[in-house]
């Protein structure tokens, strides 16, 4: 794609704020200028807003603040005028019930952010899991040039001398001790080694994913998602994509010119080729959505079904995202994608110009990371969609996660009805099951749990993981952490608290699974499933007031993105005037 910039210089937004002599540009520039601002600064040069998600209660963010310095730092150098806004920040290790339920609370909070106040330009500051797509789906949804800087990995943890992979070994580490394999002070012990340093999760998990594909849909500056946290060339990504945004201000690059149809598809090639989260796959729908992309499920399966995952990372493979970065980080993804003609590449990116020719001479450092593709985890890496009478709108499989003898499965239901009824009884001795069931688990989508938590990969029972035995078939409306791995069908749609047939699976049925195929079947007669839907009644309270009735009376199905449906759409940057 050819992107023509605009004139410059031409009058911005801001100057709405802080152009004149009048009477309420003085009111705005004279009480900003209680911060110690020269005159000269108002003379029409571009606000960049930074969007931090800092928080202390957000850890995986917590050294934001510092790198925001280094994107001030960047737009005074390109003449710009930065200004920190501090946004809501959605942290997936501490919100209950769910991150997930704030994601899109997060973007409308950062898209009035944007919109209402005086900036230019955007930079997106954000790291852990639901932080990047909330303030993309904002940006997207207000239209002004915006480019995306994750505050990066953890290093790796080593317990023993072993690897430790954010939340991949907290769930290994956890069945091991339910198995009799671990004691519980050395899973204490354990903990001390999961966070070594400032950073995200340093598994291919849902905040490694999101910075993939970031940077994948061209929204952050080449080689952006791997660096670590602590690596002094994290700050300098930051400074120069603080230089970056003043010139896309100039040059009036904005999301809709770069997250087309082509940057989603090339984004949705990459995930299978990293192995990434199936979280990528709501919130890929969910942006989409708000830049006005018809993008769907059928995408997701259709793109990825022939991209092997080459990356070698946690949970799919055995390496961290430190590993990743020093063997030549995404760009070597996006240039193998390239060369086996699955990537768009004249895509636009946030650089102005050609995904391609960010990525084209790029050398892979470490073939044991970033695989050959004759040694490719999987050879079909794709999300996998599956569809069925049990899912007539869809629901998704990670295959790189997954075990193969699972792949083609006929087994009997063990029905949860919520997690609360899993965890009273998938401890309990004489829980009717081994590894040849399926478990199913309702009521925990999007409108259900309410937020559509993550706990599709429930732990399996105790006197299975005595035998030896570290997966089985899965199966429920929820969502599963990044980092999680196993034979887990997630987001089944439509969920069960919205009436979907998962709601009427019964002890005893029968349910097939035949990945090849895409069909996940519940094994009785149409009249019969017929009879139970109609017999069908809500399980789940609405919530009556505030948030929780906002989003349970509002929210979509996880196979359109789960978002709010009157926040789909992009509403740009036009606000009305004000006068005090
Ligand atoms: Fe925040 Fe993993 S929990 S990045």
């Amino acid at each position: 794609m050819v992107f023509k910039a605009a004139k410059w210089p031409r009058r911005l937004r801001s100057q709405e704020w802080y152009e004149g002599s009048g009477r309420d540009t003085i009111y705005h520039r004279g009480w900003l200028k209680n911060q110690g601002y020269p005159h000269d600064m108002f003379d029409g040069r571009p606000i960049i807003g930074i969007l931090n998600t800092w928080s202390d209660l957000t850890p995986c963010n917590g050294h934001l603040r510092e790198l925001a310095e280094k994107v001030r730092t960047g737009i005074l150098e390109a003449g710009g005028f930065p200004v920190e806004v501090p946004v809501f920040s959605a942290s997936e290790n501490t919100f209950r019930p769910t991150a997930m339920m704030y994601r899109n609370l997060a973007a409308l909070a950062t898209e009035e952010a944007i919109r209402g106040q005086p900036m230019d330009g955007c930079v997106l500051l954000v790291g852990c899991d639901k932080t990047t797509p909330s303030l993309m789906m904002a940006a997207a949804s207000v239209d002004l040039p915006s480019i995306v800087v994750t505050g990066g990995p953890m290093l790796n943890g080593y317990f023993r001398g072993e690897r430790v992979g954010s939340g991949t070994h907290l769930w290994k580490f956890s069945e091991a001790v339910k198995a009799g394999e671990m004691t519980q002070e050395e899973f204490l012990e354990a903990e001390q080694s999961m966070s070594r340093s400032s950073g995200t999760c340093n598994t291919m998990g849902t905040a490694s994913t999101m910075a993939s594909m970031a940077e994948s849909l061209g929204m952050s500056l080449s080689g952006n998602a791997a660096i670590p946290a602590v690596d002094s060339r994290r700050r300098v990504m930051a400074q120069l994509s603080g230089r970056r945004i003043v010139d896309m201000v100039k040059d009036d690059l904005k999301p809709s010119d770069v997250m087309t149809k082509q940057a989603f598809e090339n984004a949705i090639r990459t995930n299978a080729a990293i192995g990434g989260s199936t979280n990528a796959v709501i919130h890929l729908l969910a942006m989409a959505g708000r830049v006005g992309v018809d993008l769907t499920l059928d995408d997701w399966d259709r793109c990825g079904r022939d991209v092997p995952t080459i990356v070698n990372l946690m949970p799919s493979g055995k390496y961290l995202m430190e590993e990743f970065y020093y063997a030549g980080g995404l760009p070597v993804v996006l240039k193998r994608l390239g060369e086996a003609g699955q990537l768009h590449k004249d895509a636009l990116t946030v650089s102005g110009g050609p995904i391609w020719d960010e990525v084209k001479d790029v050398t892979n450092h470490n073939e044991d990371v970033i695989l050959p593709v004759e040694k490719a985890l999987t050879q079909s890496g794709g999300i996998v969609v599956l569809r069925g009478n049990l899912a007539p709108k869809g629901a998704v499989l990670k295959p790189s996660a997954a075990s193969e003898h699972l792949m083609q499965h006929r087994g009997r239901a063990v029905v949860f009805e919520d997690i609360d009824d899993y965890k009273a009884k998938i401890n309990d001795e004489d829980l009717d099951i081994d590894e040849t069931c399926i478990m199913v688990l309702k009521n925990c989508g999007p409108k259900g749990y309410p937020g559509m938590a993550e706990v599709g990969n429930m732990g399996l029972p105790p006197k299975v993981l005595r035998k030896g035995i570290t997966d089985m078939i899965r199966i429920s409306d929820a969502r599963m952490s990044g980092t999680a791995y196993g034979t887990v069908i997630l987001h089944t749609s439509p969920e069960a608290a919205a009436g979907g047939p998962l709601a009427v699976v019964q002890n005893g049925d029968m349910i097939e699974v035949d990945v090849a195929t895409r069909k996940v079947h519940l094994d009785i007669s149409q009249a019969d499933l017929d009879a139970r839907l109609a017999a069908w009644t809500p399980k789940h309270e609405l919530g009556e007031s505030g948030y929780l009735w906002l989003h349970q009376n509002h929210v979509e199905g996880a196979d359109t993105g789960a978002d709010l449906g009157f926040l789909k759409g992009c509403r740009g940057s036009a606000v009305g005037k004000d006068s005090h």
